[in-house]
C-alpha cells in the first residue's frame, strides 16, 4: 500500500487527482470508480479544474458509483443519483449516458445488484477506484463484518453511518435504513484503487485500515490485499499511524517512475 501524507485537505484532493487524471490521460476512455461523502470532493474539484483549463478530457470517460440508498426516490437531492450528478458529473463534464449508479429503487434489487456487476464486467473493468472511509472503517457502504468476497448487494446501514449521514437530511429518520452497494470483492477487482481519507474523526479507521489485522472489522483493511492501492491522508487522519516516518520518508524517495504528479505537472 503506498500511503501519502499530505499538508492540507485540498492537497490531499489534488494529489488524488493527478492520480486519477494520469489514468485518463493514458486511457481516454477509462473506467472510473466513483465515490460519495465528503472526502472526494476535492478530487472533483480539483478533475473540474483542470477539464475547465483544458488540461485534461474526459468525454469519454466512463464511470460506475460505488452505492445507493435503498428508497430514496431518485431525484431526491440526497440519492445518490443526484449526488453524483451535481458534484461530478456536471461540474466535470462527464458524458452523463456514461455514468452509472446502482439502482436502489429497482423492484427487484438482487437482480438490479447482479446487472450492475455485469455492466462494470461488459465495461472491462474500473481502472481507477476513488474511495472514502467511514468512521467505523467503511468503503462503500460494506459495515463491518462485510465478506472480503462481497459483490453488488443490499446492505443494512450501521446506526454510526446512519448518524453520520443523518447531516444530509432533515431529520434521522429520513436517512435509510439499507442500501445497494459494491462488494468488497467488486471494489478489489478494479485495477488501481485511490482511497482518501481527511479530520480526525478518521485517524482510527485510518489506523486500522493500514496498519491493521486484515479483519472484516474494519472493511477498508481490504485494501491490504490489493496490489495498487494509495492511501492519502492528511497530517489529522495521519495522526495514529505508527509508521507515519516511514512513509513520509518513502514518499519523499519514490523513484523517478512512481511520480505521477511530475507528469500532471509538465
Ligand atoms: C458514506 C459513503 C462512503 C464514504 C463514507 C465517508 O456513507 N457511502 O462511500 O466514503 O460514507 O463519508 P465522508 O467522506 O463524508 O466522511
Amino acid at each position: 500500500m503506498q500511503v501519502v501524507i499530505a499538508d492540507s485537505a485540498a492537497e490531499v484532493g489534488r494529489i488524488a487527482a493527478a492520480k486519477v487524471a494520469s489514468v485518463i490521460r493514458h486511457r481516454p476512455e477509462a473506467v472510473l470508480g466513483l465515490a460519495t461523502g465528503s472526502s472526494p470532493l476535492a478530487i472533483y474539484a480539483d478533475l473540474a479544474d483542470r477539464v475547465r483549463s483544458g488540461r485534461l478530457r474526459v468525454d469519454a470517460v466512463r464511470a460506475f458509483a460505488l452505492d445507493e440508498y435503498v428508497g430514496l426516490p431518485l431525484e431526491h437531492p440526497e440519492s445518490y443519483h443526484s449526488v453524483i450528478r451535481t458534484v461530478v458529473t456536471e461540474p466535470v463534464g462527464l458524458t452523463p449516458e456514461l455514468v452509472n449508479v446502482p439502482d436502489g429503487s429497482a423492484a427487484d434489487l438482487d437482480a438490479a445488484a447482479d446487472a450492475y456487476e455485469r455492466a462494470i464486467r461488459d465495461a472491462g473493468g474500473v481502472d481507477v477506484q476513488i474511495l472514502g472511509i467511514g468512521a467505523n472503517g467503511h468503503i462503500g457502504f460494506n459495515e463491518p463484518t462485510s465478506s472480503f468476497a462481497s459483490r453488488t448487494r443490499i446492505k443494512t446501514l450501521a446506526p454510526q453511518t446512519r448518524a453520520d449521514n443523518a447531516r444530509f437530511f432533515a431529520s434521522p429518520d429520513e436517512v435509510p435504513t439499507h442500501c445497494v452497494t459494491q462488494g468488497l470483492g467488486t471494489i478489489l477487482d478494479a485495477r488501481q484503487l485511490v482511497l482518501v481519507a481527511t479530520g480526525a474523526s478518521k485517524a482510527d479507521a485510518v489506523h486500522a485500515m493500514v496498519e491493521g489485522p486484515l479483519s472484516s472489522m474494519c472493511p477498508g483493511s481490504a485494501l491490504q490485499l490489493h496490489p495498487h492501492a494509495m492511501v492519502v491522508v492528511d497530517e489529522a487522519a495521519a495522526a495514529r499511524l505508527e509508521l507515519a516516518d516511514y512513509y513520509r520518508y518513502t514518499h519523499a524517495n519514490r523513484p523517478a517512475w512512481q511520480r505521477f504528479e511530475d507528469e500532471e505537472l509538465s
